[in-house]
């Protein structure tokens, strides 16, 4: 099996501490800091946006995976590279279909690796042809909005048909209601990457929390 990367999310985080609270899941362990960005308009709910990515730069060496869960994600997508992103990662209902591939190619042409995302109502056939010209797939397996809420497992079902197309190097990232129980089912399916925030974050042993993701 092959390692699976453990992206903690920040939005379980203290925003009065964000340093102090990345070093904790890297010292823990973590592959990766999760980054959720939202506008108040693709989701009810407004978050952080270009330049706190770009004060988290100098604070950790870790890969910023930054998950845009905003409307028109092309208008913004230049301020998150140049903020230091190392992933881009767009959402499929919040752009028209025309333009996602120009949009991928924009993002690696600046070697920013790319992502697409799909919300629990999306088919996973819709996205099937991008496959080949990304990085990342990510699955939600909650409504994005909101940290803390159920997993879907009718959603993590949607990891089987994309493993089946994808190419070997293509990550298939989850997010949403991720802790141990939850993460093995997303594994089994064929995800290899895990977003969790409030199973880390809210965890007494951050480190057991990490560990027990990756098992
Ligand atoms: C939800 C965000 C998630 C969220 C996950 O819209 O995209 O990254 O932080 O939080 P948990 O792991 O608590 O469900
Ligand atoms: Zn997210």
């Amino acid at each position: 099996m092959s390692k699976i990367i453990v992206s903690p999310s920040i939005l379980s985080a203290d925003f009065a501490n964000l340093e102090r609270d990345i070093k904790k899941v890297e010292n823990a362990g973590a592959d990766w800091i999760h980054v959720d960005v939202m506008d108040g308009h693709f989701v009810p709910n407004i978050t952080i946006g270009a330049p706190v990515v770009k004060s988290l730069r100098p604070v950790t060496d870790l890969i910023l995976d930054v998950h845009l869960m905003i409307e028109n994600p092309e208008k913004y997508i230049d301020d998150f590279i140049k903020a230091g992103a190392d992933i881009i990662t767009f959402h499929y209902e919040a752009i028209t279909p025309d333009n996602i591939s120009d949009l991928i190619y924009k993002i690696k042409e600046k070697d920013v690796k790319a992502g697409l995302s799909i919300k629990p109502k999306t088919s996973p056939e819709d996205i099937l042809k991008y496959l080949p010209e990304l990085d990342m797939l990510l699955v939600m397996t909650v409504e994005p909005g909101f940290g803390g809420q159920k997993f879907m497992q009718d959603c993590a079902e949607k990891i089987k048909t994309i493993k089946k197309h994808a190419p070997e190097n293509l990550i298939i990232q989850v997010d949403g209601g991720i802790n141990n129980e939850t993460a093995k089912i997303c594994t089994q399916y064929g995800a290899t990457s895990l977003v969790a925030g409030n199973y880390i974050y809210k965890s007494d042993d951050i480190k057991q929390a990490i560990l027990s993701l990756k098992n």
